[in-house]
């Protein structure tokens, strides 16, 4: 095993997964945990050298995991206002949750903040309806979208848009998308946030491959004339699946994206998202604004090449056989540009009424506090998993990667020609703004919140089955958790069926923890009661920096091998996720 190892240390795709020699990023702050030296990654190890290797191999290497150290950090819950975000200089703060990740700039001119229209995403239609099932066709292509005015941005998109089309799914209603791969590569689509049959969840080696003109790729990269690794589970299909979607326990803002294992940050970063709705029937009795004023609004962060192609630094461009990218950008990749819908900072143009906002962070790895420059704020009234069980006001909203929150706000407390800025506490300059509505005309509106929306039965965490630790942390290049990066055929936890269990997830960096086919309930953090982004069902629950939480699951009643793991997407990529058997 070692000789076999020395040989990859001559392959260059090693050497540059190794970087360079220590060196503090520039970007780190002071208390940040600092890229070190790893001998070789166990990823790199595990991604060359097939499963059986790999574990061999593993104890060849320096086992880092302990070299992270850090004692402390993490005294505010992110519950709580980020202390000294307000402030533009968010590397001075250690709970900044965007800390230690490296922004890249954009070499492209950028167009002036509010000079783009927000678009919204086409509602995909079906292709054919039965009594209770809706169909859909959806393919995956490469396509050129203008997002910088005179430029083209090759993306990867749902029937080549980005973000993809929105899929509607009515109360009582199936949907069967058909998704066709047009890519050069594998995919897997993943319905974030649903409770799903195993084989329509979007396990990560269960890939729709390319056209066969487009070479064999193994169940996992291999690198040089090294064995793959395969996954005796996967559930391989050529350009073509069926993904089926029963109807929703709930009413929810889901969303669907690409899921391939170890290229997932790549392939979202290119556009592969989408906006997927889920309606029920006490949703629809609400006198909630919709229609128009019902609108979904994906925010991510890019930089942009001179030429106007997304800069990501992957290792291996092409996306075919080397995972993950620059080391400068192991604690992920964020970008300068903020896009809503694919629009860089754009405007709407808005009634003077009540508008309720999907909002979704589809960022790979940045965090975002958003607030209304007339500090009027939000009607918080669902999150990730649906409505709240009663409206909360709040004056910011903190959302990392994959989270949602739906709020209203009500434009008819200003006049017509006001502008209202959505902003980015957590951000500076160019990152600090997010996009801008301006008010251009009177209009009726019927619409309310009330004050209660539906029923949120508290998870009482002593009906809890079983308790776990989930410890989220660094190991050289890779991410874990308990000791382990992303083995398909290792499972974590056997949970049984519609179970309730409680898990201690602990940090040592910020990590968005995303559990699938399960909803969640925040029980305490550090020790103390969940903050006012933790209310609801969740699907994604952010940790900051040395935090400890806990966390009631509900799994969902549909049996099999499941994933959850860091939304952070370099992090997942990187080995950040597990397994998890429902039996
Ligand atoms: Cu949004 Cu497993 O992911
Ligand atoms: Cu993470």
């Amino acid at each position: 095993m070692a000789a076999r190892i020395r040989d990859y240390l001559g392959s260059n795709a090693v050497q540059s997964a190794l970087g360079q020699p220590a060196q503090a990023p520039p970007f780190a702050a002071a208390d940040e945990i600092p890229l070190i030296e790893a001998a070789l990654s166990r990823r790199t190890v595990l991604t060359t050298a097939g499963i059986a290797g790999a574990l061999a191999a593993a104890t060849v290497i320096a086992d880092v995991t302990g070299a992270f150290g850090r004692g402390g950090g993490g005294d505010s819950p992110f519950g709580e206002p980020f202390p000294g975000t307000h402030h533009n200089d968010n590397t001075q703060s250690g709970n900044d949750p965007n800390s230690g990740i490296k922004t890249l700039t954009s070499e492209a001119p950028l167009p002036a903040q509010f000079s783009a229209t927000l678009p919204i995403p086409k509602q995909l239609q079906p292709t054919r309806q039965t009594s209770d099932t809706d169909y859909y066709d959806i393919v995956q292509s490469a396509a050129t979208a203008e997002i910088l005015p005179g430029l083209k941005t090759p993306i990867w998109g749902y029937n080549g848009t980005f973000p993809g089309p929105t899929i509607v799914q009515n109360p009582g209603r199936n949907v069967v998308v058909t998704h066709r791969n047009n890519l050069p590569v594998p995919t897997v689509v993943h319905l974030h946030g649903g409770a799903i049959p195993h084989d329509s969840d979007g396990y990560p080696t269960d890939f729709v491959l390319p056209a066969a003109s487009y070479g064999d790729f193994p169940a996992m990269p291999a690198m040089g004339d090294m064995p793959a690794m395969t996954d005796p589970q996967a559930v391989v299909t050529r350009q073509t699946r069926d993904y089926t979607y029963p109807t929703p326990p709930r009413a929810a803002t889901l969303w669907y994206h690409d899921h391939r294992m170890d290229f997932t940050g790549a392939s979202v970063h290119r556009g592969l998202a989408g906006f997927h709705l889920a309606h029920d029937a006490e949703e629809q009795e609400l006198p909630l604004p919709q229609g128009s004023r019902d609108v979904p609004l994906m925010i991510v962060d890019r930089a942009f090449a001179a030429d106007g192609s997304f800069r990501y630094p992957a290792l291996d461009p092409a996306m075919r056989s080397t995972p993950g990218v620059d080391r400068d950008a192991g604690n992920g990749v964020m970008g300068d540009v903020i896009l809503v819908n694919g629009a860089p900072w754009p405007a709407m143009k808005v009634d003077a009424a009540r508008y309720r906002f999907r909002i979704l962070n589809a960022s790979n790895a940045r965090t975002y506090q958003l607030a209304l420059d007339d500090s009027t704020g939000f009607t918080q009234i669902g999150t990730d998993q649906g409505l709240l069980a009663a409206p909360q006001q709040l004056d910011a909203i903190a959302l990392s990667p994959a989270q949602r929150f739906d709020v209203v706000i009500d434009f008819s407390r200003h006049r017509v020609g006001d502008r209202i800025t959505l902003t980015n506490q957590l951000g500076s300059d160019s990152t600090g703004v997010v996009m801008r509505f301006e008010v251009a005309r009177t209009a009726t509106d019927t619409s309310s919140v009330p004050a209660t929306l539906s029923t949120v039965d508290p998870i009482d965490p002593s009906s809890s089955v079983a308790t776990r630790t989930m410890t989220f942390h660094r190991a050289g290049t890779d991410w874990e958790i308990n000791g382990r990066v992303f083995d398909p055929t290792y499972s974590e936890a056997d949970v049984r069926a519609g179970s309730t269990e409680v898990w201690t997830v602990t940090s040592d960096f910020h990590h968005p923890f995303h559990v699938h086919n399960a909803t969640m309930q925040v029980v305490s953090r550090d020790g103390q009661d969940p903050g006012p982004y933790d209310r609801g069902w969740k699907d994604t629950v952010f940790l900051n920096k040395g935090e400890k939480v806990r966390i009631a699951i509900r799994f969902s009643d549909y049996k099999g091998r499941y994933v959850f793991h860091c939304h952070n997407l370099e992090h997942e990529d990187m080995g950040m996720m597990a397994n998890f058997t429902i039996n």
